[in-house]
């Protein structure tokens, strides 16, 4: 894996979104927040895929260590239960696709997923000891770890490349929560944020409340408050009058999956974002770690699109907000096409239009 320069210290994060211990994986319960700070401890891979799909950890790489953590666990039964490697192969195949089929956008969960077959296929080949179960879990669990800590690594030099596109007293637009929230510790466009605060320490975010599940007013809004960084909230239709009225200097999302030509899944809403932003000439910025890249995919067109359930849009925990028998659609993600990206930040430095051949080059060099 590259080095990307920058090593992160766990122990200095405010929020441990993900925690991947001997036996468990913790995770920060992002359905209660900013009411409740509770934390979910998930001890079977099965709790794990269930914890993602019910929305308690999201966000793109928040889901990929957490699938890691979730199949360090799947290692850890299977071996206390099988000496036999083929029963051991099975069940850790079973815990892949169980997790990988949770959500199917962000394709950090596959590659979370990916990495680890690589290390237990690995070392099952490596024969002898190394390919004892409970030697492969241990490796396993190793590796989760790593994918941890490298994500923060990497959200770090994604905000020490991504804060130089800002400057002292920036009016800045973000959609969704692309915080700590949704990785690691630190985050993708929040880190681009949080590291130009640090920088200049005069900045002004505007946070898009993001409807259906309200990441932007429940999560984004709660991390800048912790930090002490200055925010105003706004409903998602208001973007556009703020940003026509010259009080919006840049917009910074996060993402789910970039295709090979840079277009870009993320939070359902982005893409009107986007669109506004090029009508208004304000530059439109995409941060992400390079796992989030997906060469396989020439085009936004053939990125798979979640549909979430109908009721989170007709009513807000339990409490109906339309008509009963009201039909709704839900669409938890939709694409912004490269021609409105202005520039992707990664872990690798800032990528500039033609995306195609930028990522190629980012993706050859970091993987
Ligand atoms: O449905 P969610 O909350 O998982 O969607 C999250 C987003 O769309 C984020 O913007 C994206 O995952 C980037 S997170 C660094």
């Amino acid at each position: 894996m590259t080095d990307v320069g920058v090593s992160a210290d766990l122990s200095k994060l405010r929020v441990r979104t993900v925690e991947i211990r001997d036996d468990e994986v913790v995770l920060i319960d992002q359905r209660v927040l900013p009411h409740e700070e509770r934390y979910v401890h998930c001890r079977t891979w099965r709790e794990v895929a269930e914890a993602i799909r019910d929305m308690t950890v999201r966000g793109a790489p928040a889901i990929g260590v957490a699938a890691a953590g979730g199949l360090a666990l799947a290692a850890g039964e299977a071996a206390a239960s099988a000496d036999d490697p083929a029963a051991f192969r099975a069940a850790l195949d079973e815990a892949a696709a169980g997790l990988t089929a949770t959500r199917p956008t962000a394709v950090n969960l596959a590659w979370a997923v990916a990495e680890m077959r690589a290390v237990w296929e690995r070392e099952l080949a490596a024969g002898a000891e190394r390919a004892r179960p409970a030697a492969v879990a241990a490796a396993l669990l190793a590796r989760a770890r790593a994918i941890l800590a490298d994500d923060v690594a990497r959200c770090l030099a994604i905000g020490a490349h991504g804060a130089s596109l800002l400057g002292p007293g920036d009016a800045v637009l973000t959609h969704c929560n692309a915080g700590a929230l949704a990785t690691a510790g630190y985050g993708t466009a929040l880190g681009v944020i949080r590291s130009a605060y640090a920088r200049y320490g005069d900045l002004l975010v505007w946070v898009d409340e993001t409807r259906p599940w309200l990441q932007g007013a429940r999560l984004t809004a709660w991390e800048l408050e912790v930090e002490g960084i200055p925010y105003r909230l706004i409903s998602d239709g208001m973007a556009g009058y703020f940003m026509s009225r010259g009080e919006v200097d840049a917009v910074v999302v996060g993402a789910d999956r970039i295709a090979a030509n840079g277009d870009t899944a993320n939070k359902i809403g982005t893409y009107t974002v986007s669109v506004l932003a090029r009508e208004h000439g304000v530059p439109f910025y995409v941060a992400a770690p390079l796992s989030t890249v997906d060469l396989s995919v020439a085009s936004g067109a053939a990125i798979p699109i979640e549909e979430r359930p109908e009721d989170e849009v007709t009513t807000f925990r339990g409490v109906p907000v339309a008509p009963a028998g009201a039909r709704a659609r839900h669409p938890a993600f939709d694409v912004t096409p490269a021609a409105n990206i202005t520039a992707i930040v990664t872990e690798a430095g800032v990528l500039r239009p033609p995306f195609g051949p930028a990522l190629a080059a980012a993706c050859g060099g970091a993987t």
